[in-house]
């Protein structure tokens, strides 16, 4: 009895993972259907005035297929996550779409994005398809959350220019690759090893009033939403003791 239990416990459990194993497997199920409209703007790129806090980085990384979330931005942990976005409509929409990076949060008409123009175009599959997408203004889309890639770039810290050395510290993180958020920032001071955890000013800048002097190490926890998963990063390169309001500096790490 308890055998044929067992047994039949066992089957359960080899059918569950067998079809969550299909299921990874078939990623046309990945896609969430939504739609999708874009900013029209003089160089089509994102805006400099992005709610994640990204600056000009906002505007023009990923070459500037960058967009704003409604949902998505989730309080500005969305910020920086990448997506591919395509459309439906198969006169004009190419089969893989575009990959963006967020940068700003807005909604429109039932939108989870409104993309930058040069992203928005990226869907189509030519140039005069691009410009029928463009006059229908909003179009259906499906999206999935992937991986971003910067090759060749590691992990940055952005000084923002509303820091005030040496009594206050902000903070944007650039070019995070792969597909967790960062959820908790701590900035340590590196002599002593004291370690505060770090507010969430808002969108991907991160702020402490009164910071520690001496090189500080920023380090930042990656969660995928499974608590277990959840990992501590933390950078080779020293934020230096005579950090610079607007100054860029490299971490020496990145994630996948
Ligand atoms: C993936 O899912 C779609 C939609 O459910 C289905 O049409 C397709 O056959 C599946 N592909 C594979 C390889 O299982
Ligand atoms: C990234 O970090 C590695 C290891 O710390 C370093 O060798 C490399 O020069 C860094 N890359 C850039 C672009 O700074």
């Amino acid at each position: 009895m308890s055998f044929s239990l067992q047994n039949f416990l066992h089957l359960s459990i080899c059918l569950l993972l067998l079809i969550s194993f299909a299921n990874a497997q078939n990623c046309s199920d990945c896609f969430v259907h939504s739609r999708a409209s874009y900013y029209p703007n003089s160089d089509e790129h994102g805006t400099d005035h992005g709610a994640c806090g990204f600056g000009a980085f906002g505007a023009t990384v990923n070459g500037g297929d960058v967009s704003t979330a409604s949902e998505l931005y989730r309080d500005g942990v969305g910020c920086g996550a990448c997506y591919q976005v395509k459309c439906t409509n198969s006169d004009y929409c190419s089969d893989n779409g575009v990959t963006v990076v967020i940068t700003d949060q807005g909604s429109g008409d039932h939108t989870d994005f409104i993309l930058s123009e040069h992203a928005f175009s990226k869907m189509a599959q030519t140039t005069d398809a691009a410009a029928s997408l463009r006059s229908l203004g909003v179009v259906d889309i499906e999206y999935q959350r992937i991986s971003c890639s910067y090759p060749g770039k590691n992990i940055t810290f952005k000084i923002d220019e509303s820091s005030n050395y040496p009594s206050y510290l902000a903070f944007a993180i650039y070019y995070q690759q792969g597909e967790k958020d960062i959820t908790a920032v701590q900035l340590c001071e590196t002599q002593t090893f004291t370690c505060k955890l770090l507010q969430r000013d808002h969108g991907a800048v991160w702020t402490s009033t009164s910071p520690p002097s001496g090189p500080l190490s920023i380090r930042m926890l990656f969660s995928d939403g499974d608590y277990a998963d959840d990992t501590w990063v933390v950078p080779v390169n020293n934020i230096p003791q005579d950090w610079k309001s607007g100054a860029i500096y490299d971490s020496g790490v990145q994630v996948n």
